[in-house]
C-alpha cells in the first residue's frame, strides 16, 4: 500500500507519471477511473483550496467524498486520533486524505497501513500535492527543462509546509532555491541562499513563491505591523517593473502584504493557475495511490 506523506516516497518515475497524467487529464475529459471508490477526508485545520480542490478532482474521476467535520467528531470527546482512523478505516474507504497542524500526524496514521493516507498538510513539515502542483505549473510555464530553473521563496518560510516540501521537491528536481525574508522568518539552518532584501535576488531570479506570514503558527506575534513588513517584501509593479518574473504564490494570498493589486492581475502571476492546476494534479495523485500502487508491495511508507 502506498501512503503521500511527502514527496520523498514517490520515485523519479512516479512524479513523471503525475505530471504526464495531469497534462492528459487537463486537455481531455477524463474517464470516471475511480467510480467505485470512496474517499474520506479529515480536515483539523481551515482549507479552501486542498480539500474543494481534492473534492472536485476525485468527483471529476466518478469516487465519493466523505468529510468528517473535527470539530464536530468525536475526537471532541476524547477519541484519541488513531482510533478515529481506525473508526474510518473500518468503514473500508480507499483512501483518507489529513491535515493536521502536528508535523507527525499523516505519517503515524499511515503507519497503520489501513488506508492509504494522503497528506494535505501537515504543521510546517510537508504539503506534497501543493508542491507537485507547484512543480507542475513550473513545467507548464518553462517546459520540461527546468533544471537550473531559479527559484526564490519568499516570506515566511520557517513556519511554511508549502515551502519544506517545494524545497525538497525542487532540489530534487535541480532548481535552484534561494531564500529571502527577514531574520524572524528564515529557517535557523539551511544550506540554501539566504536574503534578507528582496531587492538583491530580483535580477537573480526566474520565478518568485511568495508565502504569507502563518499567524496560526506564531506562537507570540512576530510583527505588530505588516504593513512595515509590506514595504520590503511585497511584491509590487515597482519591485518587478519589466522583468519577467513568475509569481506563485500557495494562497490564501494576504493582498497588498505579499502581493500587490495590480500584480495579482498581472499575466506574470500564476495564482489562479496553481488553483486550476491543483485539481489535475490532484486527480492524478488519486489515480496514482487508488489504482496504479496497487499492484506495487506493501511497505507502508515506499514502493
Ligand atoms: N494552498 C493551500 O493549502 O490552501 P488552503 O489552506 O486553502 O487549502
Amino acid at each position: 500500500m502506498q501512503h503521500l506523506v511527502d514527496t520523498d516516497q514517490l520515485s523519479d518515475a512516479q512524479i513523471r507519471q503525475i505530471l504526464e497524467d495531469a497534462s492528459r487529464f487537463k486537455t481531455r475529459k477524463p474517464a470516471p477511473l475511480l467510480s467505485g471508490k470512496l474517499l474520506i477526508t479529515l480536515f483539523f485545520e481551515n482549507s479552501t483550496r486542498t480539500r474543494s480542490s481534492f473534492e472536485v478532482a476525485a468527483k471529476r474521476l466518478g469516487a465519493d467524498m466523505v468529510h468528517l467535520d473535527p470539530s464536530r467528531s468525536s475526537t471532541k470527546k476524547g477519541e484519541t486520533l488513531e482510533d478515529t482512523f481506525a473508526n474510518l478505516c473500518a468503514m473500508e474507504p480507499d483512501g483518507v486524505i489529513i491535515r493536521h497542524s502536528e508535523n507527525d500526524t499523516p505519517s503515524r496514521l499511515a503507519e497503520m497501513d489501513q488506508v492509504p493516507v494522503i497528506n494535505a498538510g501537515a504543521g510546517n513539515y510537508a504539503h506534497p500535492t501543493q508542491a507537485l502542483l507547484d512543480l507542475y505549473t513550473l513545467y507548464e510555464w518553462f517546459g520540461e527543462e527546468i533544471e537550473g530553473l531559479r527559484v526564490a521563496i519568499v516570506g515566511d518560510i520557517v513556519n511554511s509546509r508549502v515551502a519544506a516540501s517545494d524545497i525538497r521537491l525542487f532540489r530534487r528536481m535541480g532548481i535552484e532555491v534561494s531564500l529571502v525574508a527577514p531574520k524572524p522568518f528564515m529557517p535557523p539552518v539551511s544550506d540554501l541562499p539566504q536574503f534578507e532584501r528582496l531587492e538583491d535576488i530580483m535580477d537573480e531570479v526566474d520565478v518568485i513563491i511568495s508565502l504569507r506570514a502563518q499567524l496560526e503558527r506564531h506562537k507570540k506575534p512576530i510583527f505588530d505591523d505588516y504593513s512595515a513588513y509590506a514595504e520590503h517584501y511585497c511584491i509590487t509593479e515597482d519591485r518587478l517593473e519589466d522583468r519577467g518574473i513568475v509569481i506563485m504564490h500557495p494562497g490564501p494570498v494576504m493582498r497588498n502584504i505579499d502581493i500587490s493589486d495590480e500584480i495579482l492581475e498581472d499575466p506574470r502571476c500564476m495564482v489562479l493557475d496553481q488553483v486550476r492546476n491543483g485539481v489535475y494534479v490532484r486527480m492524478a495523485v488519486l489515480k496514482l495511490l487508488l489504482l496504479d500502487a496497487k499492484e506495487y508491495g506493501s511497505d507502508p511508507l515506499h514502493r
